[in-house]
């Protein structure tokens, strides 16, 4: 069974996906692990996440990145988040996720586009979003939890840029598939939000 899970920045797909793997004995994928270990490395390439060419000569980065504290950065998710936009890199990390998806016994992948281009035959997709003030809280609860002071204004800005861009891509925009279950955790907690997650799977199973 592919359980795909997608959603914009801090919605809390990635904890969603995790605990929905552990209870469905799947094993998970986080998608935008790849493209921030591509943005990590156009900057430790001296690159430009804008530039197509330098954007995909990135894509060869070594797989040890992604054991890379530096990944979790809200600066390299800033430049995830830009070399996304070029096809090319997109092109270059399409077979990776495939062949997880398509593993025996099933998987969970959470990402942008895993509903509508990386498995859109999956049987169960849900889409998990949250308001931008909800999800700036949320992160600003994480850094602050992390000893990293940023206003909380200034995290509202960053995350409506990344919506932005997500959305506003040309190639696999950020969007619910017409066949998701959108699931608002605005007003959840964590544990509430994990609970309505595995019911909806459960429901859509049967
Ligand atoms: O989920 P995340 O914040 O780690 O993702 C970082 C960026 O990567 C996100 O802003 C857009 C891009 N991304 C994508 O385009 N497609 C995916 N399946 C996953 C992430």
């Amino acid at each position: 069974m592919i359980i795909a899970v997608d959603g914009p920045t801090a919605s809390g797909k990635g904890t969603i996906a995790k605990a929905l793997a552990a209870h469905f004995g799947l094993p998970h994928l986080d998608t935008g692990l790849l493209y921030r270990a591509v943005g990590r490395q156009v900057q430790l390439n001296g690159g430009d996440p804008d530039h197509a060419e330098q954007a995909l000569a990135a894509c060869d980065f070594p797989v040890d990145l992604l054991d890379d504290d530096t990944l979790r950065s809200e600066e390299v998710g800033g430049f995830a988040s830009r070399v996304s936009v070029h096809p090319g890199v997109r092109g270059a990390l399409y077979e990776r996720q495939r062949a997880f998806a398509l593993q025996d016994g099933g998987a969970v992948l959470d990402g942008r586009d895993i509903g509508t281009v990386i498995a859109p035959e999956a049987p169960v997709k849900l889409f998990i979003t949250a308001s931008v003030a909800e999800r700036a809280r949320r992160r600003w609860l994480e850094m602050t939890g992390r000893g990293i002071v940023v206003p909380l204004a200034a995290i509202e800005h960053d995350i409506a840029a990344r919506d932005a861009r997500d959305m506003g891509r040309k190639d696999a925009p950020l969007t619910a598939a017409a066949d998701a279950l959108v699931l608002d955790t605005t007003h959840f907690d964590r544990d509430q939000a994990i609970e309505a997650a595995i019911e909806a799977v459960q429901a859509r199973i049967g």
